[in-house]
């Protein structure tokens, strides 16, 4: 895919927030307007506006109304609409389990790692249609200096965040059984949700920025007494949407306008 340009100048590079569960709003988004992009994967809806000398483009994951179960969300066409938009720098959020006793519901986690088992999801952009087989180094996944921006921002901002987790990603839609937990666990997960694979890749394929933030909404299965459910999860991302909000923002605030040109451009070889 390549960088679009305006009347042969390179077009202003953007910033992107995709909001996972309970993000549904562009919340400080200035002159906000809603364009339909079309990509040879299908057409996204996106909302762009201002933010702090920024063009910001807002993606809810799921829709608006939480209407698009994670197996069916078109995760290429989301990538390369942002990327057709001229999106280098993207905060994705995540509702996420826990996998670990001590991360209870409400902690923050900035991921840098990623274990994958999903298995029914278009996964790359590199499916050797035009006879390239290409290969990405996915050594870190999440941009390391994204990530910075996003502790340092915490930081600022008095809020308690971990600066490292490894996410799990299941197909869903269905929750995971108590020996599945465990067993993430023990491989070195984390935390476990539905979505932020393969979205992380695609981004890396593309050669963009991309940070995911995660909110702990409750204990894996088999780790708390109670079933899990979808409301629970709601719940917890509502009586956390002030805390992730402000950092989301703050952190677009400090983002570069221009990406470092060194920074995660490196595509697959
Ligand atoms: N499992 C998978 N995805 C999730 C969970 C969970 O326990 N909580 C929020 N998203």
């Amino acid at each position: 895919m390549g960088r679009m340009t305006v009347m042969g100048r390179p077009r202003e590079e953007a910033v992107a927030i995709i909001g996972g569960t309970g993000v549904y709003q562009a919340e400080r988004l200035e002159n906000a307007a809603t364009e339909q992009v079309r990509t040879e994967y299908g057409v996204v809806e996106l909302t762009v506006g201002r933010w702090k000398g920024h063009t910001v483009y807002f993606l809810p994951r799921h829709g608006r109304g939480h209407s698009i179960p994670p197996h069916r969300i078109n995760y290429r066409a989301n990538l390369a609409a942002l990327a057709e938009q001229g999106v280098t720098q993207i905060l994705a959020t995540s509702a996420v389990g826990s996998l670990r006793s001590d991360w209870p519901a409400g902690r923050l986690v900035v991921l840098d790692q990623f274990i994958d088992f999903t298995s029914r999801r278009e996964a790359t952009f590199y499916d050797g249609e035009d006879d390239r087989v290409v290969h990405t180094d996915m050594t870190n996944p999440y941009c390391p200096r994204l990530r910075e921006v996003i502790l340092k921002t915490a930081a600022d901002l008095g809020l308690d965040i971990t600066e490292s987790g490894c996410y799990v990603c299941t197909d869903g839609p269905r929750f995971e059984t108590a020996a599945e937990v465990r067993a993430f666990g023990r491989l070195g997960g984390d935390v476990v949700g539905m979505t932020g694979v393969p979205e992380v890749i695609l981004a890396r394929e593309l050669g963009l920025c991309y940070a995911a933030v995660a909110l702990v909404t409750n204990l894996g299965a088999g780790l708390s007494t109670t079933p899990l459910a979808h409301d629970e999860v709601s719940r917890q991302m509502q009586e956390n949407a002030d805390r992730l909000q402000s950092l989301l923002w703050e952190s677009v605030a400090r983002l570069p306008l221009v990406r470092p040109s060194s920074c995660c451009q490196q595509r697959g070889a």
